[in-house]
């Protein structure tokens, strides 16, 4: 599998700054060939991005699912929705849908169940507060995101599955774990989720990525790294050339 470069463009951006991203992203990404470029824009502007990228190999991604495959949900999008709209990954758990909009560690299980059944890979965010990782918990906070979130999903273990570690306290922050300080909790992830399904399981199915103010000046450090499988960057990807230059530091 190849490593992951997904960008998570939030509720930043309108129609026409959306487009104009995606227009130069399109042309750029061309000459990016070790990894798989995704983008997570609104959900409004799928449809219109999609038709944008033509035969481009960059993959889009939604940034939320609905809990359910379909019924009175107002204001929800489900995963057939999205799966049909061309999408082939569903960001889930983000930190700021568990914050500011209460989402639960069953919510996020109900929205990994609901991708796989519609063939769209999760990508579940999972990690600490600064509070926690003051009070030594950071461990003990991922097993318990990723013992709910994972917890019985029907199509697991064979389907492949994104992990992202976002630490909070390094989302939007410019603080950040180095490559080589992720390696503990690369550990506690494979372990527990070895524990849920099997090692062959991680190993063949799961990616782990980091996110958390990944810029150009540092992302190579990430990409060299045997363990982690990609980076999830939010603010650095909004500009087309810092994105592009996260993506080149791969090649
Ligand atoms: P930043 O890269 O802005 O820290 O955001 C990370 C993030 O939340 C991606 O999902």
């Amino acid at each position: 599998m190849k490593k992951l470069l997904l960008a998570n463009w939030k509720m930043e951006l309108t129609e026409s700054s959306t487009l104009d991203l995606v227009f130069q992203l399109k042309k750029s990404m061309k000459k990016i060939s070790k990894v798989e470029v995704a983008i997570a824009p609104s959900f409004i502007y799928l449809k219109e991005i999609k038709n944008l990228l033509g035969r481009s190999k960059i993959q889009l991604s939604s940034q939320n699912v609905a809990p359910a495959d379909k019924g009175k949900y107002t204001g929800e999008v489900s995963a057939a929705m999205l799966k049909e709209l061309g999408c082939k990954y569903a960001i889930v758990g983000h930190s700021e849908r568990r914050i500011k909009l209460n989402e639960t560690d069953e919510l996020v299980n109900r929205k990994i169940n609901q991708c796989l059944e519609a063939e769209l890979t999760p990508v579940l965010c999972v990690g600490e507060t600064f509070e926690q990782k003051q009070q030594g918990q950071t461990d003990s906070v991922l097993v318990k995101q990723l013992q709910v979130a994972l917890d019985k999903v029907s199509n697991l273990p064979e389907s492949e599955i994104v992990i992202a570690y976002e630490p909070i306290w390094a989302v939007g922050t410019g603080q950040f774990l180095k490559a080589e300080e992720l390696f503990a909790f690369q550990r506690t992830i494979k372990r527990t989720v070895s524990s849920l399904y099997t090692e062959k399981f991680y190993d063949e199915k799961v990616r782990f990525l980091y996110g958390g103010s990944i810029n150009s000046i540092i992302a190579k450090d990430y990409w060299v790294c045997d363990y982690i499988d990609g980076i999830l960057v939010g603010g650095a990807s909004l500009d087309p050339m810092e994105f592009y230059n996260i993506a080149l530091e791969a090649e």
